[in-house]
């Protein structure tokens, strides 16, 4: 499905970004790994796609930083000759109710969801642009739509991103580039494993599936928007949250 395509994944060491490059490389892909500061983490990660015949190099770096996004894009374009996809997925959260919330904890959030994800799109439509094709998907969340108390910050981050996505999607169009986004509900991960313990039965009351999700749902969803199958659908958000937000 997405065989010789070269795909881009931020934040890939773990959690959804890491489940996303296995569902692209098990379609195909040859992957462009990026991560932060986890080496153990992204090295297994390599080592066990090889082994499944997975193509997959890795790039050390910080989203929010422009150069190293540049890097990233540049690297893929380097070893495997094009870029095909783009899958902004780094993130963080810093979350506290509003009068508690310092300053560096908003700009930070910002800085890596928001001004991350630009720093990505820019330097990839300059290659995707030049080629005449390719799929970008953002990773938003069903807070950026809906909101949550203690998450001013990453729920603004969010909107923003969903925001981004629809003026990419129609700035890139005319070049046959789809700029889509996908927005997770309650997502079993690293990210959220204080939040799970503490009110996994309350959380699970409000989402009609009935359980949370799995870095796999979502993976699957970024499949989908990254492939061909998707070719007429751009600007979209794409809620894989068990039904949570309609
Ligand atoms: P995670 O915390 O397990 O993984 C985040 C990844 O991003 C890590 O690999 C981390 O090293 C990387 N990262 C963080 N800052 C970075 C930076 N400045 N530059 C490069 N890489 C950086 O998080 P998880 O849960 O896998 O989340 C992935 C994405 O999905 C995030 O954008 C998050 O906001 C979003 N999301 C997650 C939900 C959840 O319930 N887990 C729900 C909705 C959205």
């Amino acid at each position: 499905m997405l065989k010789g395509k070269t795909a881009v994944i931020t934040g890939a060491s773990r959690g959804i970004g890491k489940a996303v490059a296995v569902r692209l490389g098990k379609a195909g892909a040859n992957l462009v790994l990026s991560y932060r500061s986890n080496d153990a983490a992204m090295d297994e990660l390599i080592e066990s796609l090889e082994k499944d015949g997975i193509k997959a190099v890795k790039v050390k770096g910080d989203v929010s930083n422009s150069d190293d996004a540049k890097e990233l894009m540049k690297v893929a374009k380097e070893t495997y000759g094009s870029l095909d996809i783009l899958v902004n997925n780094a993130g963080i959260t810093k979350d506290k109710l509003i009068i508690q919330m310092k300053e560096e904890d908003f700009d930070s959030v910002i800085r890596v969801n928001l001004k991350g994800s630009y720093n990505c799109i820019k330097h990839a439509a300059k290659i995707m642009m030049k080629q005449r094709s390719g799929k970008i998907v953002n990773m938003a969340s069903v807070v950026g739509v809906s909101g949550n108390a203690g998450q001013i910050n990453y729920s603004a981050s969010k909107a923003g991103v969903i925001g981004m996505t629809k003026s990419a999607a129609r700035e890139l169009a005319g070049r046959n580039i789809t700029v889509n986004a996908v927005a997770p509900g309650f997502i079993e991960t690293d990210m959220t494993k204080d939040l799970v313990e503490k009110a996994k039965d309350g959380m699970i009351s409000g989402i009609p599936l009935g359980r949370l999700g799995l870095p796999e749902d979502v993976a699957e969803a970024v499949a989908f928007l990254a492939s061909d199958s998707a070719d007429y659908v751009t600007g979209q958000v794409l809620h894989v949250d068990g039904g949570m937000v309609m």
